[in-house]
């Protein structure tokens, strides 16, 4: 259905979108040139780079890639993912939330999609820390074998956490419907604003207020 013009709020500039979905496509490639690398059953999945020696060479500058875009989404995003009063509100009536329903009065995010934030950016510096530890033939050499095997289990492990940690944030923008326009057009609905994210939407009132206030001085 066309939304009219006043009806829309802007939730994810143009520069935003993009660098989410160049994320999520080179988060793509590496997850599965990394799975094919781990398991033997998956060891078909090392072909997505083109050949199992395209990937293994690729797979390092690939996730290099993504960490380096994740930092510009890391600092967007970061003044929206502190944790404050409210979101205890919603953890508390959690079983409210799961029944589609909302709970406290929550800003930009809610509690779930901050834990989800957070859980990126951790596994992210963990699997760029310990890649460059394992990284052959560039930096391996300047560290020990011991160092080496923890930086590998490490990586491994952190990789588990990113990939499980993606599907629980793809599922929950699936989930709330609006979610996923939002982060491919850019804007929402006040309804969706106002359902989701109340405190959110009482800031965008009062910019618009401001705005308006400004224009009839003119
Ligand atoms: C197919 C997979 C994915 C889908 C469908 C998806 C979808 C979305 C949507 C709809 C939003 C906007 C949520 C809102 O404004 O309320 C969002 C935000 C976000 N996404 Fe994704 N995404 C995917 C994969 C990824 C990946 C791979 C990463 C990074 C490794 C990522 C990182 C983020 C971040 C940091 C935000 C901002 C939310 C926050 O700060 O809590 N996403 N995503």
């Amino acid at each position: 259905m066309m939304k009219k013009k006043g009806d829309k709020i802007l939730r994810h500039t143009a520069s935003e979108r993009i660098n989410h979905w160049v994320v999520v496509i080179v988060f793509l490639f590496t997850a599965i040139s990394g799975l094919g690398f781990f398991f033997p059953s998956l060891n078909w999945f090392m072909n997505i780079l083109g050949t199992p020696e395209l990937s293994r060479l690729l797979h390092p500058f690939v996730g290099s890639a993504m960490a380096i875009l994740f930092i510009f989404m890391f600092f967007r995003y970061l003044k929206y993912n502190f944790i404050d009063k409210d979101d205890l509100v919603w953890a508390k009536n959690i079983h409210k939330v799961l029944q589609n329903e909302e709970a406290g009065d929550i800003g930009h995010y809610n509690l779930g999609q901050k834990g989800i934030y957070w859980m990126l950016s951790i596994s992210l510096i963990l699997l760029t820390v310990s890649g460059i530890i394992i990284w052959r033939p560039y930096f391996a050499e300047y560290f020990s074998i011991p160092v080496i095997r923890i930086a590998l289990l490490v990586h491994s492990l952190s990789a588990i956490l990113l990939i499980i940690t993606v599907f629980v944030h793809a599922y929950a923008a699936f989930w709330v419907k609006g979610s996923i326009r939002s982060m491919i057009e850019g804007w929402v609905t006040r309804g969706w604003a106002k359902k989701h994210h109340p405190r959110w939407y009482r800031e965008i009132l009062e910019e618009e207020k401001k705005e308006a206030e400004k224009k009839s001085q003119k």
